[in-house]
């Protein structure tokens, strides 16, 4: 059977840089699931049929990492039948041998509640804006908005809302370098290894 770490967290809590590192470290697949809402957004048009339609190539579009396309892939997001259209794409994606390191808002408690590890990343609202300022080149305040409007609307919708699964490990990167983050999901990894 697979080994499927689930890392969940807001936006810019470090989520994704641990979920690339978790890959490398233990050889796994790696999925960043927010791609699949972000290019479904850059579609335009009907998003349950740009959902149902998503090609590899869609997610290799150069502009899926701005703040636009992050408020478009959370807006499209909240859509139960855009949702359901990418069900299938992410359970393919998380049975690959060895295993598979899956990140977004509901890996853990929706599309893989039987994962071996669950982490769920979180870091403070000023910090997150400062590193995704860093990372765009972009005005922390203006990112503290976006992301605190963001994260608002991934929590409140009715489907699949971003919370923690009841037995994932928090991680609060607030105040880790990232050579920290990563070893503590690593241990965090290595616990759940040792017991399969
Ligand atoms: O992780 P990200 O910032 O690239 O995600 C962009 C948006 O996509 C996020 O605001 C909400 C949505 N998303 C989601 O609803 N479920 C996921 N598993 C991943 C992302």
């Amino acid at each position: 059977m697979p080994f499927i770490i689930a890392i969940d967290g807001p936006a810019a809590s470090g989520k994704g840089t641990i979920a690339r590192a978790l890959s490398q470290h233990f050889g796994f697949h790696h999925l960043d699931t927010g791609l699949l809402y972000r290019a479904t957004g850059a579609k335009g048009g009907d998003a349950v049929a740009a959902a149902q339609a998503l090609a590899p190539e869609d997610l290799a579009r150069p502009d899926l990492r701005s703040a636009e396309a992050g408020q478009a892939a959370s807006r499209i997001a909240a859509i139960p039948e855009v949702r359901a259209a990418l069900v299938e794409f992410q359970h393919r994606f998380a049975a690959q041998e060895p295993g598979a390191v899956l990140d977004g808002r509901d890996i853990g408690t929706v599309i893989c509640p039987g994962a071996q590890v669950k982490l769920y990343v979180v870091a403070s609202d000023e910090v997150r804006a400062a590193r995704r300022a860093a990372e765009l080149g972009e005005d922390p305040a203006r990112m503290l908005a976006e992301l605190r409007e963001r994260d608002l609307r991934d929590s409140q919708r009715a489907a699949a809302p971003l919370r923690p699964a009841a037995d994932a490990v928090v991680l609060d990167t607030s105040d880790l370098s990232i050579a920290d983050a990563i070893s503590r999901a690593i241990a965090a990894v290595d616990v759940a290894l040792r017991t399969v």
